[in-house]
């Protein structure tokens, strides 16, 4: 049975993964999120669910979020990420923990080929400059880590999607934030899998200059 610390557990990404966890597994569930009311119910209807106040960027908290913890998925965004992530592996570091699942985006290695990429790269800016920043604390730590890199996001009730490694060509423009979470709670199921990959996550076919809805 797998503890699973989540931060940023209001995310949408995080939520639905929270789902597929109480669902379809035993794994016991430690929400970590600001403003912890937003999942009290949630948490309350579901016996190995608790729900805990804190910021990511409070490593007195996180630390003492992660007693007994046995993976730690991160679901978190914004223009400090790289603060985020170093706050994070201090924690790790500072509670002995090994295991964490760092969800990142496309073209932090400038890695999207061709017209999508030229776009992505001029959409999304200073992003994923910060996205590059932060992945870069989580790889150069020693920490068992597997960054998930999606591509754009769809709420498309579907888990439909091929990986690519760091060193590929990304593929594809969208994938579903349902497959993305079916990966997170895999990989809580078989902690060796991408273990110490960056991992591009597509839904295939999806090649183009642009997504579908732009
Ligand atoms: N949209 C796309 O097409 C796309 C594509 C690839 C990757 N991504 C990235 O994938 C990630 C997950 O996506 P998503 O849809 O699940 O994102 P989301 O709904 O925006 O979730 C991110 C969560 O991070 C939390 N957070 C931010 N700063 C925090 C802090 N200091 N302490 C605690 N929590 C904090 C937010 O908490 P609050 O609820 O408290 O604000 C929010 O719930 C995001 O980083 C996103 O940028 C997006």
């Amino acid at each position: 049975m797998a503890r699973v610390l989540i931060l940023g557990a209001n995310g949408k990404i995080a939520r639905l993964a929270e789902h597929i966890f109480a669902d379809t597994t035993d794994s016991d569930l430690r929400l970590y999120l600001r403003n912890a009311e937003r999942l009290r119910d949630f948490a309350d209807s579901h016996t190995l669910v608790e729900a805990v106040e804190g910021d990511t960027t409070d490593v007195q908290t996180l630390i003492e979020s992660m007693k007994d913890e046995d993976l730690v998925y991160a679901n978190l965004a914004g223009s400090n990420i790289e603060s985020q992530a170093r706050a994070v592996v201090q924690a790790m570091h500072a509670e002995k923990k090994t295991r964490l699942v760092w969800i990142s985006t496309l073209g932090i290695y400038d890695e999207v080929p061709g017209k999508f990429g030229e776009w992505n790269k001029k959409v999304l800016g200073d992003y994923i400059t910060n996205y590059a920043a932060a992945a870069k604390v989580i790889e150069d730590s020693d920490l068992d880590y597997t960054i998930i890199r999606p591509a754009w996001l769809t709420d498309k009730p579907e888990v439909d999607y091929e990986v690519t490694k760091k060193g590929e060509d990304f593929k594809g423009t969208e994938v579903s934030r349902r497959s993305i979470a079916q990966i997170v709670v895999d990989i809580a199921q078989d902690p060796d899998k991408y273990s110490r990959e960056s991992i591009g996550v597509n839904k295939p076919n999806t090649d183009g200059d642009k997504p579908a809805w732009y």
